[in-house]
């Protein structure tokens, strides 16, 4: 018989409230009464979420994180929100790498489920997964951030890209820009397409054109912004640019110092994602910043509480970002 948490609220003589609090690790719990929870699970080799992990032979108390960028400090602060959370409850973390290649994650998934992990956090790679089988049949729950993936009956935690991105280009309209270029990320990413259509929706707003050339493509990364904004400078002319994650605006930034830029008198620049050196350059940068602790803690919220047998529909969570005003603009 599966022990439930009845029974180990029964050991540790307290409320099966009690016992979920302290397997959250959501709320404080009273020392001695989370040490007689904690003993009893370990004694009764308890693991939570009742008939959907009794599915399983064998569960563990790890999750899986899969990322697109371990290089990107967005990435890893937002780790350490979901590593913190994760361990307050007394589970563990590993961290995947999919370098937005939609194979490698779906490899990265299959991991998870051959090491029967408790739950996954997933950045998807693609915008829709059709594979996210291989977890949920085996009642595996996944919880996705940053992005959306269409489709999959899973909780997410994302910011409102789209209004982020509207509110950047608004701010440098409002500075008389005219020539507005973006540097888009991965289409395929709900974060590249949902920034992409809130600068066009801005421009639109304020009654003014989208042209193409002043829209470019690349890949969130470095050296996609660097050469974004070479190929923007040369054929573009722009007075200000919306470069749409931080990597990318970091690629801007030396591509503009390279070519002799003045900023903001020459090119009024807006990133994406607040960093630790945005205060340190010269002129500091105008940002959208993400909650990006945030994001991970609440996503091991919602993961921790399908750990615990909540089978209530799929929960959206969309976080404020906000437009941080500095000296670059
Ligand atoms: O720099 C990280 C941010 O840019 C994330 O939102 C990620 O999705 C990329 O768009």
């Amino acid at each position: 018989m599966t022990t439930t948490i009845r029974d180990v609220a029964a050991a540790a003589d307290v409320s099966p409230a009690t016992v979920s609090r302290v397997l959250n690790g959501r709320v404080e719990v009273r020392a001695d009464l989370r040490e007689r929870v904690l003993a009893a699970v370990a004694e009764m080799g308890y693991r939570p979420n009742g008939p959907a992990r009794s599915l399983r032979t064998r569960a563990t108390t790890v999750f899986g994180i899969i990322i697109t960028d371990v290089q990107n400090p967005f990435f890893t602060s937002m780790v350490r929100g979901i590593e913190d959370t994760a361990q307050r409850a007394g589970y563990s973390v590993v961290l995947a790498n999919s370098d937005e290649d939609p194979e490698k994650e779906q490899r990265y998934l299959e991991v998870a489920a051959a090491e029967q992990m408790a739950g996954v956090v997933l950045a998807p790679a693609q915008p829709s997964s059709r594979r996210l089988e291989t977890l949920l049949d085996r009642g595996i729950p996944v919880v996705t951030v940053d992005r959306r993936l269409r489709g999959a009956p899973v909780d997410s935690v994302t910011v409102n890209n789209h209004k982020a991105a509207h509110d950047a280009t608004t701010h440098l309209i409002e500075r008389g820009r005219r020539r507005i270029a973006i540097i888009a990320g991965l289409l395929k990413t709900t974060t590249g397409s949902r920034r992409l259509a809130g600068y066009k929706a801005a421009l639109k707003d304020a009654g003014l054109a989208v042209d193409d050339e002043f829209v470019v493509l690349a890949d969130f990364r470095l050296e996609g912004g660097y050469a974004a904004t070479k190929d923007l400078l040369r054929r573009a002319h722009p007075d200000a640019l919306f470069a749409s994650n931080n990597l990318m605006t970091l690629g801007a930034l030396q591509a503009l110092s390279e070519e002799g830029v003045a900023i903001p008198e020459d090119v009024a620049v807006v990133g994406f994602d607040d960093i630790s050196w945005a205060t340190a350059l010269r002129p500091p940068l105008t940002a959208v910043q993400q909650p990006t602790y945030e994001i991970g803690r609440r996503a091991t919220e919602l993961l921790l509480d399908r750990v615990a047998g909540d089978g209530s529909p799929p929960r959206h969570i969309v976080l404020p970002a906000e437009l941080v005003v500095r000296g670059s603009t």
